[in-house]
């Protein structure tokens, strides 16, 4: 016989929290969400394991014709919509959503629907219905592919939207210049938005067919002809030209790299063609040996050895520590903001300090004790600070990083004593500075001391955001 409820109110939380994940999913584009909703989508990483493994048995004891209890349903049914709810609210802080992050989040809603669905069939004594068979069937399939997902986009790609440097990664002797070398380029910087899965503007990068095809403007390349090809006039544009590839935020390519891809066009763009084949007065031999001195000079082969388990023992939910290439011992490593955060959950790395070679602290409430450790990552070449309270105190303590080649500290409380500190990191080829106190002033003296240094403080915040606003469907009613 069918199961009895324990008490209607859970009905009603179960219906209104329905409803409210089907407002958000539809009002998305229209809602502000304040910053307390913020910290709720924190959870999102602990709570989803309760309606993985709920959900999953539940939907296992149904496919073997028992009874599924009624309590653990309702559980079930609570986490998924919780889980949804909170995982909505955390996607909100990515603007803007890479396709990962829309097919994890509407799987993960029809997990949600469904077990709702069940949940309400069962209250009305449908409990062993093919109907019910189905969603249970359906259910598992489904929870596996948002759990992939969800997966993926931990793993990197679009959520972190941390640009890969495979830069370290060994040459061969005698490169093929288009495979080795341009696609490389091309992987590195510009591939992660233009492939099958995404292509912006209808543009693929993955072959030299599909670039000489092209996307919605024609074609991105025109053989033997760097100035008519699209994709060289958007590298030239200013930074914060609409149109400049990569798109604001992301690492632009390096003069060398630029250089390298206009003369591979010039001389035919070819897909044979061998470093041994040019002559040592072509200007493309000169700028393909100096990328591979690049590659071996800052070698990471004398890092001292991490092991696996050592890395899986600091890896959280809230940390996630990756290998830059499989077998190197250089980690990159990016921190999320856990409900409840503890400066530990940061300092607790280091033990493995001198690995780290790639650092994102994003919107972390970071302070002295967190600049501390980061202060003893020596390897450092790529350091995210963005989005956090630090002030001159604080930032001053990374004095000594003398490797750093990217930094991005927008939206922090520096000001112009910070240059001094900026003024010497000689290496640095890329920095984010918008929104800080530095004046005019100060970055004018920064581009003085640091002449090859890419800097983006920043254009007019309206128009900022209207770039990042370009991609998602958004409000212009206003
Ligand atoms: C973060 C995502 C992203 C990255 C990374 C990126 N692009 Fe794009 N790209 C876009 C978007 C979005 C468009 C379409 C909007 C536009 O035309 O500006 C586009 C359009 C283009 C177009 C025009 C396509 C057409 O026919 O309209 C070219 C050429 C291009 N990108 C080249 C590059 C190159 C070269 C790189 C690497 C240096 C790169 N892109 C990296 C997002 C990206």
């Amino acid at each position: 016989m069918a199961q009895k409820n324990s008490s209607p109110w859970v009905d009603y939380v179960i219906f209104g929290l329905t409803v409210f994940l089907v407002f958000c999913l539809i009002f998305e584009s229209f809602i502000d969400l304040p910053s307390l909703v913020a910290w709720l989508g924190r959870w999102h990483p602990l709570i989803l394991h309760f309606p993985i493994v709920l959900l999953l048995m539940a939907a296992a004891i149904g496919l073997f014709n028992r009874i599924v209890p009624k309590l653990l349903l309702t559980i079930a049914t609570l986490s998924a919509l919780v889980t949804a709810i909170t995982g909505f609210f955390l996607g909100t802080e990515t603007v803007p959503k890479g396709d990962l992050i829309l097919w994890h989040q509407w799987m993960g809603a029809g997990v949600a629907f469904l077990a709702v669905l069940w949940y309400w069939l069962s209250t009305n004594h449908l409990q062993q219905t093919y109907l019910v068979k189905g969603i249970q069937v359906i259910l598992i399939l489904l929870v596996g592919f948002t759990g992939h997902f969800g997966g993926m986009i931990t793993h990197g790609e679009d959520f972190l939207a941390m640009p890969r440097s495979k830069k370290l990664e060994k040459i061969p002797e005698n490169p093929l210049i288009y495979e080795h070398i341009v696609h490389r380029v091309l992987d590195n910087s510009c591939i992660g938005c233009h492939n099958p899965n995404k292509s912006k503007g209808e543009l693929l990068m993955t072959s030299i067919g599909e670039l000489i095809k092209g996307g919605e403007s024609g074609p991105a390349l025109v053989v033997g002809d760097p100035v008519n090809s699209e994709l060289i006039r958007r590298l030239h544009l200013p930074m914060e030209d609409e149109e400049h590839m990569p798109p604001d935020g992301k690492k632009p390519l390096s003069d060398n790299e630029i250089q390298i891809l206009e003369r591979w066009i010039a001389l035919g763009a070819s897909d044979t063609l061998k470093l041994s084949d040019l002559d040592n007065s072509e200007p493309l031999a000169g700028m393909v040996k100096k990328m591979m001195e690049e590659g071996t000079s800052n070698s990471w082969a004398k890092l001292p050895k991490v092991a696996d388990s050592t890395l899986q023992n600091l890896a959280s939910d809230y940390v996630t520590i990756q290998r830059i290439s499989s077998n190197s011992q250089a980690l990159s490593i990016s921190v999320f903001l856990p409900p409840d955060y503890d400066p530990k959950n940061i300092t607790d790395l280091k033990r493995i300090s001198n690995n780290i070679i790639e650092l994102d602290l994003s919107g972390i409430p970071i302070g002295e004790k967190e600049m501390e450790f980061v202060a003893m990552c020596k390897n450092l070449e790529w350091l995210e600070v963005d989005r956090t309270p630090l002030t001159d105190t604080e930032f001053d303590k990374l004095k000594g990083l003398a490797q750093l080649r990217v930094l991005k500290a927008y939206e922090t409380g520096i000001t112009d004593k910070s240059v001094a500190v900026l003024k010497d990191f000689k290496g640095l080829k890329s920095l984010y500075l918008w929104e800080t106190q530095i004046s005019e002033v100060g970055f004018t003296e920064l581009k003085e001391a640091l002449p090859n240094l890419i800097l983006d403080h920043g254009i007019d915040p309206e128009l900022k955001r209207e770039f990042i606003e370009k991609d998602t469907i958004v409000d212009s009613i206003q």
